[in-house]
């Protein structure tokens, strides 16, 4: 359940906007007859990507797509964080395996397994170097339903520092917040997790805003984001490097920590609606 889509909605229509949830895979919705189309809480697609990026497509040809279809396609693949890397953005090391490849598991240290296309930390587990028997047992079932592995370090900083999200709207920061750690050892890959664990709201430090810029300017094909969330974790060497990069349908967290934005992001959708661009 979204708690945001109410109060979103609320606003756009105090601001003079003719708002309506609708469902994306609706197929009696009349695409052409908005102005805009912003997708929110499409919390399900991880499950069925392709058809998502379909409809995203099928979307964008008959009315504006926030954020645009080139985006959607490149950020539902967290292959991306490869691709942030190679252009000098800090980001969590990952390994990819896809069904068919041999997987290489670290011999000396805590590690993470997740598909590459992912939501709620769903099939996401920690290991420790002795548990590679469960790994492996892990990676068979999602290479069996054709998902692609990644395998990171655990960042045990995560721990300490936990993770922050770092939100912009409109090609502005908006504001940002911190979670605490998701994943616990000995949790199995396929158990239900809390996915926002003691959420508050944070204030980014020069660090962090400097990450998150480097981020979205390295993301191809965006000339204009309507929103967008980079979530950072502490490396090794304490420094801000990114977790994930969310520009399909990020939880801007607007209830759960900063109720004050609402008007600030329907203010960006209503400009977008418009066709201005900042
Ligand atoms: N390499 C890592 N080191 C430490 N913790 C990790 C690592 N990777 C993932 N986690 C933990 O697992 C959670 C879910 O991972 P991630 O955000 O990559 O996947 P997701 O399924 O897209 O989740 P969500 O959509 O809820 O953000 C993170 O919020 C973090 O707490
Ligand atoms: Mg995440």
């Amino acid at each position: 359940m979204d708690a945001d889509l109410p109060l979103l909605v609320a606003a756009l229509r105090d601001a003079g906007a003719d708002a309506e949830p609708v469902f994306w895979d609706d197929p009696d919705v009349d695409w052409a007859a908005f102005d805009l189309a912003v997708i929110r809480s499409t919390w399900d697609y991880s499950w069925r990507t392709a058809e998502f990026v379909a409809w995203a497509e099928r979307c964008a040809a008959l009315t504006r797509l926030a954020n645009p279809v080139d985006v959607v396609r490149w950020n539902t693949d967290k292959r991306y964080l490869g691709e942030l890397v190679r252009r000098g953005v800090p980001a969590v090391p990952t390994r990819y395996f896809a069904p068919g490849d041999t997987p290489e598991l670290p011999a000396d240290r805590e590690y993470v397994i997740k598909p590459t296309a992912g939501a709620g930390a769903r099939f996401a587990a920690r290991y420790r170097a002795d548990e590679h028997d469960t790994a492996l047992r892990h990676l068979a079932r999602m290479h069996g339903d054709g998902l692609t592995a990644m395998v990171q370090p655990y960042l045990a900083n995560i721990d300490v520092t936990g993770e922050r999200a770092v939100l912009f709207c409109g090609g502005r920061y908006l504001h940002a917040i911190r979670k605490a750690a998701v994943l616990e050892s000995g949790v199995a890959y396929d158990a239900d997790k809390v996915p926002h664990p003691s959420l508050e709201p944070w204030e980014p430090t020069a660090a962090e805003l400097d990450v998150a810029a480097r981020a979205l300017a390295a993301v191809p094909c965006a000339p204009e984001l309507l929103y967008a969330r980079v979530d950072l974790v502490d490396g090794d060497d304490g420094q801000p490097c990114v977790m994930e990069l969310e520009l399909v349908e990020p939880n801007l967290f607007l209830s759960a920590a900063h109720p004050a934005s609402v008007p600030v992001v329907a203010e960006a959708i209503v400009e977008a609606a418009a066709g201005v661009t900042r």
